[in-house]
């Protein structure tokens, strides 16, 4: 079973992803992590992200062990990881990588969960499930001033709040694999629902969905 998720900044949708992993039994990969993987080793390299040749470079020899290192959620990453994502070749560069781990997923798994922005649109068209996961600007801002309070990090609320807009700006607008939910994805709204909610809903559409036919 393949599962693609989609959503913007902060929407739930890893959280989601992660949950519905372990409840199937399935391998899960943050697509994020990829474009700030890629970021972290042209930084780590001296090169410059703005440089596609670089980009698209670093990106290739992307490996699993990569997608853990701890400084991925940095500021300077985050910041550099939408701009990487916006070149056209250095997503073609990361797409074996996405389609590798859904069709052959790591530790044997039955299948696998990816998140990220163009899943159920261009990485996997033919997934078994997609889910589209949203919320208002204002609830996913709250959410994220939360989670950075919670990892002792100050912000202020109304700057998480516009950096949201902002990255949704780049996120939906951009040429390249905007985010968009494809056609045939379920979208589920989380502005008033809490993560086991969610969680909840998101078991029943997988579990009811229809059997495809080969
Ligand atoms: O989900 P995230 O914040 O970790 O993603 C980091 C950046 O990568 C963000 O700018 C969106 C982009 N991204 C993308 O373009 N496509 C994906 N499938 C996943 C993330």
């Amino acid at each position: 079973m393949v599962i693609a998720i989609d959503g913007p900044a902060a929407s739930g949708k890893g959280t989601l992803a992660r949950r519905l992993a372990r409840r199937f039994g399935l391998a899960h990969l943050d697509t994020g992590l990829l474009y700030r993987a890629t970021v972290a080793r042209l930084l780590h390299d001296g090169g410059d992200p703005t440089k596609e040749a670089l980009a698209v470079a670093a990106a290739s020899r992307l490996e699993i062990a990569d997608l853990e290192a701890p400084e991925l959620r940095d500021e300077e990453i985050t910041r550099w990881a939408s701009v990487v994502a916006a070149q056209r070749a250095v997503r073609l560069a990361l797409l074996d990588f996405q389609r590798d781990f859904a069709m052959l997923p790591p530790g044997g798994a039955g299948g696998a969960v990816l998140d990220g922005r163009d899943i159920g649109t261009v990485v996997l068209p033919d997934a078994d499930i997609k889910l589209f996961v949203t919320a208002s600007a204002e609830v996913r801002a709250e959410r994220r001033f939360r989670e950075l309070r919670d990892r002792g990090v100050g912000s202020i609320r109304s700057l998480v709040l516009h950096e949201i807009r902002e990255r949704d700006e780049r996120d939906r607008h951009r040429e390249v694999a905007p985010l968009k939910r494809a056609e045939d994805a379920f979208l589920l709204d989380t502005t008033d629902m809490s993560a086991s909610v969610a969680f909840d809903a998101a078991c029943q559409l997988i579990i009811s969905r229809p059997v495809k036919t080969a």
